[in-house]
């Protein structure tokens, strides 16, 4: 969807903000641009959009070269949040969102429509809200106006450059699980910028950490946390980072999409091989809309002759989006070491493992003991 190859940024005062920089952003993922102040990120974001020109290199959206692309066409397309710039004072909250929309030529009555849905999509009461100046809102308010304003025309790209970052720790990390709900709904491209390490592996499904312009280590988070490329990562993400994983990453990123499982009316002597084959000592067990029933475990093989005989019906699942630290708390409690993954019907997704976070964390003290 979107490629940088090798791209470089000079500014004319001889500074190298971007080095060199290759990345690709999935259709439909959300790429956090990580970094301390100054390794580039602002720079990056403004040669994708072309506000400024790029030095070397070329920046392909959906294979197409953005220099072939008409400039205009490109930002209409592009939606931009950006915290510092912030909405146009002389302009009511209505009038701002719909900036893009107007310039795309939307009739009134879908462009105003829009700005309803919009404000009510970020959690603000648009009758009360629309006609107000930004000087009347609060600074949660204006940003949560400048992400509408940004989804504006429906672009099939959003660039949003710490959009959450001047607003205070409680509200922020509202405005995070707001904007992660509405993005489930939307499936946008988005690259998202951030000096917060929380924030990119709450956010990012993949994360580029970039230092002094060049990019360091393009990772999913928990390889960002637990497979650190080098010194300089593993000095970023903090000397705590088996704790940050478990905390802040998802049970999507270490589970097994796709077990082996069990069926109901399975006999338990062919479950039983399928487990020495695929050499675990459980399986789950789901019908047949793959809904997920409990679990057939290696130690009651004896007590049966067909899989519902011996079922075990009374354990814990989670969703996809849970972190490690309230999977493996339900692993402690319930005392099963294997946790089905279910989505919102119960139906099976994957299943995650004891083991699975063992190794991940493991990795982390390895590291640290070879150091
Ligand atoms: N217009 C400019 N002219 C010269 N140097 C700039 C300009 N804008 C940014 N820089 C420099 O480029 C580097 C990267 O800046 P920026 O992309 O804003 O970083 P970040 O967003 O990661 O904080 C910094 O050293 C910054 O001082
Ligand atoms: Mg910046």
């Amino acid at each position: 969807m979107i490629r940088l190859d090798q791209v470089t940024k000079i500014y004319p005062d001889g500074t190298e903000a971007v080095n060199e920089v290759s990345l690709e952003v999935g259709e439909g993922e959300l790429c956090v641009l990580l970094g301390p102040s100054g390794c580039g990120k602002t720079t990056t974001m403004k040669v994708i959009n072309r506000i400024i020109p790029i030095t070397k290199g070329k920046i392909y959206i959906d294979g197409t070269d953005t220099t072939k692309i008409d400039e205009d066409e490109l930002r209409r397309n592009i939606g931009y949040a950006i915290q510092e710039i912030g909405l146009f004072p002389h302009m009511t909250v209505g009038q701002n969102i719909q900036v893009v929309p107007a310039l795309k030529g939307w009739p009134k009555d879908k462009r105003s429509e829009r700005a309803e849905e919009l404000l009510e999509l970020v959690g603000m009461n648009s009758a009360e809200f629309m006609n107000k100046y930004p000087s009347e809102l609060s600074g949660g308010q204006r940003q949560r106006v400048g992400v509408a304003r940004a989804l504006g025309a429906d672009p099939p790209i959003l660039l949003m450059d710490e959009p959450f970052g001047a607003i205070d720790p409680i509200t922020r990390v509202r405005l995070q699980d707001e904007f992660l709900k509405i993005e489930q709904e939307i499936k946008k491209t988005i690259i998202f910028v951030t000096h917060d390490i929380y924030e990119a592996i709450k956010m990012g499904d993949k994360i580029a950490l970039m230092n002094e312009g060049r990019l360091v280590q393009y990772d999913t988070p928990s390889n960002l946390l637990f497979k650190p490329k080098n010194e300089f990562v593993e000095q970023f993400v903090g000397a705590d980072r088996a704790l940050k994983g478990l905390q802040l990453i998802r049970v999507k990123e270490l589970m097994t999409g796709t077990p082996p499982l069990a069926k109901a009316d399975e006999r338990v002597v062919t479950v039983q091989a399928r487990m020495e084959r695929e050499g675990v000592d459980c399986l789950a067990v789901v019908d047949n809309e793959g809904k997920f029933l409990g679990w057939v475990d290696r130690v009651n093989v004896g007590k049966g002759e067909t899989v519902r005989d011996i079922i075990n019906r009374s354990v814990a699942t989670a969703t996809a989006n849970a972190v490690l630290s309230e999977a493996l708390s339900l692993m402690l409690s319930s005392g099963f070491k294997t946790l089905a993954i279910v989505d919102g019907i119960n139906k099976l997704e994957g299943v995650l493992s004891f083991d699975a976070i063992q190794l991940a964390l493991s990795e982390v003290a390895q590291r640290r003991g070879s150091e």
